[in-house]
């Protein structure tokens, strides 16, 4: 008798540290590490021309997360409620574009993940800092939720809330480190996420800082 773990086993190559956190969810341990190079001064250029901001909620609070976006279509927030939109408010000019390292890394995450062709039009560019926290929530502004979620942390490290597709399911707590990648797609599309209050554990590149990269399609 022969034993197939090998063969078969789809887990099978290289590990990189695929965990699965649901049916059609899957942390990448440090799938983002070899971009980091190419992805910094992008992130700079970008934040050049859509510079950080924080955004007031429909309910009229100010988030701590400082955002902006790149690709063709942006995340807003504002007293009218949420949405996408092609220009940015706050200069009335279009969204950087997003940058090809961007969108490679995006693309190869989803595979990995089983997501094949993810073709993102929209990034959501987080910045953290301490205290900063993103209470749960839903990403369903977008029109089509057959696509996943890529989502890549970079600098500081934080814990994620992974709850369940109701508000009220107790979430887990997944510790995300610098260079780490969460997809989230299929039957784990709507789940409840955020991220708890950061500590300020400072990181060699980012300083007291986390960015968070999170890729979607939205039109
Ligand atoms: C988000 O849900 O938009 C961001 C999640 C994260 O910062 O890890
Ligand atoms: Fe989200």
């Amino acid at each position: 008798m022969t034993l197939d773990l090998f063969d078969d086993a789809p887990e099978a190559e290289p590990q990189r540290g695929k965990e699965a956190i649901g049916p059609g969810a899957f942390v990448l341990r440090g799938f983002a590490l070899p971009s980091v190079g190419e992805l910094l001064p992008a992130l700079e250029a970008v934040a050049q021309h859509a510079p950080f901001r924080h955004l007031v909620t429909p309910g009229g609070f100010t988030m701590s997360v400082a955002m902006t976006n790149c690709g063709r279509l942006g995340w807003l927030s504002d007293r009218r409620g949420y949405r996408y939109a092609e220009r940015d408010p706050q200069t009335g000019a279009p969204w950087p574009a997003m940058p090809a390292a961007f969108e490679r890394l995006a693309r190869t995450a989803a595979a990995e993940a089983g997501f094949e062709g993810f073709a993102p039009d929209a990034c959501l560019v987080n910045r953290y800092e301490p205290g900063t926290r993103l209470s749960l929530h839903q990403d369903k502004d977008e029109r089509d939720h057959g696509a996943p979620i890529v989502s890549v942390s970079l600098g500081m490290p934080a814990v994620f809330l992974w709850g369940g597709l109701a508000r009220s399911d107790k979430p887990r707590r997944i510790p995300l480190a610098h260079g780490d990648v969460v997809v989230w797609g299929g039957p784990d599309r709507l789940r409840y996420h955020g991220v708890l209050p950061l500590e300020d554990r400072p990181h060699a590149l980012f300083g007291s800082r986390r960015i968070n990269l999170t890729f979607r399609k939205a039109g």
